[in-house]
């Protein structure tokens, strides 16, 4: 009953005794918890069939609260024979709490409406609880599979029931480009479509002979990131400039290195890796970008844009005169520094906004204005690096947190690329690095785990490589554990076994502890597995 997960700080229970909620028990929100309030309305309301009335009524009362003498994010929940009190640190440490009032509930709590007959009880327990990390991240690539925008609406919902904060929402790439921008049409008529789309990993023999792709509407947008802000999670937005671009460029060749290939030739990439096709290093590219960021602004007020700046492939910009010139007239070193260059325009131009840039790790090759913060995936060296010139870090190193990598080292798992990394692989994560001073320390905001779609082709697929390994990285992003060698693996494990049992109830086709089920295994036609760190699946 009280296997609450991500593991709370601190909590005691009472054997044996209970709060019983029922018809009559009522749900009293103080100032400043509107937002709980409704959450817990809309959601235990329609699992438990209970009418929460906003005035006492004699069969206890749940009660929300603030009190900012509590941590940011942070909570206390106490369950007493007569009722029910849970403060917040702030609104989010309130919603936080209700995610941990609705665990003690039991599984059933977390359908979307009663089982027949079923009683509902809490057990008297007090919880204290606030978060390690303020940016508990996931990373969806909705790029090289599109999720339509429900599958997005029910993953906020998931990261909430994780305590997870930050949607980092990977909308460009290669593949597709997946978000609506007026002023440029093309970028999704176009840009959004593949006329066939690939099965399996990037040596995979196999194509899906129909048409693969999607947007979000502006709409879409809006509808997203209000959902999330109502769950107390940032949605941050990712147009990844200047390499993973050829989806833009098929829309509008004039983005590309037209003096180099005829990108009137290109269409929207239909297999997996990286594309030689970059932008262009020109000002008719940097305004084309404003633009979209202008409307990228208007859409997210999260305080971080993620401009990704991942693998460029650098051999249009040797051998285009167009870059060569650019190179010579800002006096730069080389194409690397060319890179550099196009970052730092994008870091300024978002700084004088009031916004800060978040890019991968690369972006630190050619120096970065004071507020960019650095996304270290390609192991843990890029986030050192960055902690120790002062750059704020979200550590998600492809070692331990890319989920796309398989979770066991059988045949019989679904597309297996990567590295294995299993369950207690994520658990035993530690996203500080060993080698960092406390004050460089306090750079690390936090982690995310990235969830790259190559091989995952629709709903299914990803649950399935998330869960169940999300609920242990949620506990590394939330929870005070121990260093790794000395984390509770066998008691996090007992936990996962009613947690199990939730992910049953929120229909979430996780990997099984003992294996995959015989749809979720790997078709035999998809080769061999490949081992070791696939540089592009
Ligand atoms: C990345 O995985 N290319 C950031």
């Amino acid at each position: 009953m009280t296997d609450v997960l991500p593991l709370p700080q601190h909590l005691s229970s009472q054997e044996d005794a209970f709060f019983d909620l029922g018809p009559d028990t009522a749900l009293v929100a103080g100032e400043g918890t509107g937002r709980t309030e409704r959450w817990l309305r809309a959601t235990l309301g329609a699992a438990t069939g209970l009418p929460l009335a906003p005035t006492p009524g004699g069969g206890g009362v749940v009660r929300l609260d603030l009190d900012p003498a509590l941590p940011a994010e942070g909570y206390r929940l106490d369950v007493a024979p007569e009722g029910v009190h849970l403060t917040g640190g702030d609104a989010a440490g309130l919603f936080w709490g209700a995610q941990t009032l609705r665990q003690l509930l039991g599984p059933d709590a977390f359908r979307r409406a009663p089982l027949p007959e079923r009683h509902w009880r809490l057990p008297l327990v007090r919880v204290e609880d606030a978060p390690r990390f303020r940016w508990r991240g996931l990373m969806l690539d909705v790029a090289r599979h599109f999720m339509p925008k429900d599958g997005v609406l029910r993953y906020l919902d998931l990261m909430a029931a994780h305590k997870l904060n930050v949607l980092h929402f990977h909308l460009t790439d290669d593949q597709g480009w997946r978000v609506e921008i007026t002023r440029h049409p093309k970028l999704t008529e176009t840009g959004a479509w593949r006329s066939r789309t690939k099965y399996g990993h990037r040596a995979s023999p196999l194509w899906e002979d129909k048409p693969h792709g999607g947007y979000y509407t502006q709409d879409d947008i809006r509808e997203i990131v209000a959902y999330a802000a109502e769950r107390h999670i940032t949605v941050v937005p990712e147009i990844d400039v200047p390499g993973h671009s050829q989806a833009a460029i098929a829309a509008y060749p004039e983005l590309g290195n037209t003096d180099v290939i005829d990108t009137t030739a290109l269409s929207v990439w239909d297999t997996w890796g990286v594309s030689p096709n970059v932008l262009a290093p020109t000002e008719t590219v940097l305004r084309f970008y404003e633009g979209v960021f202008e409307e990228l602004l208007e859409l997210f007020p999260s305080e971080f844009v993620h401009i990704g700046g991942d693998e460029c492939p650098k051999e249009q910009w040797r051998r285009s005169a167009t870059a060569q010139a650019r190179i010579e007239e800002l006096a730069l070193a080389d194409e690397d520094e060319l890179q550099a260059w196009i970052i730092q325009h994008f870091d300024t131009w978002l700084t004088e906004r009031g916004r800060r840039l978040i890019g991968w790790d690369e972006i630190l090759e050619g120096g970065l204005a004071k507020g960019a913060a650095v996304a270290s995936w390609r192991g843990y060296a890029g986030g050192v690096a960055a902690a120790r010139a002062g750059h704020d870090v979200v550590m998600c190193p492809e070692q331990q947190v890319y989920l796309d990598h398989r979770q066991a080292p059988g045949e019989d798992e679904p597309v297996p690329i990567g590295f294995v990394r299993t369950l207690e692989d994520v658990y035993r994560f530690e996203p500080v690095p060993a080698e960092l001073t406390p004050d460089e320390s306090g750079h690390v905001i936090g982690t995310q785990a990235n969830v790259w779609t190559e091989v995952m082709e629709n709903q299914g697929r990803v649950d399935y490589q998330v869960f169940p390994r999300l609920a242990a990285f949620a506990e590394v992003a939330w929870s005070a554990l121990p260093a790794p060698a000395d984390r509770d693996y066998a008691a996090f494990e007992r936990r996962m076994a009613t947690h199990y049992r939730r992910l049953d109830a929120l229909g979430v086709a996780y990997r099984p502890p003992a294996g995959p089920l015989p749809w979720q295994r790997r078709p035999g036609v998809l080769g061999r597995p490949i081992d070791g760190p696939p540089p592009n699946k």
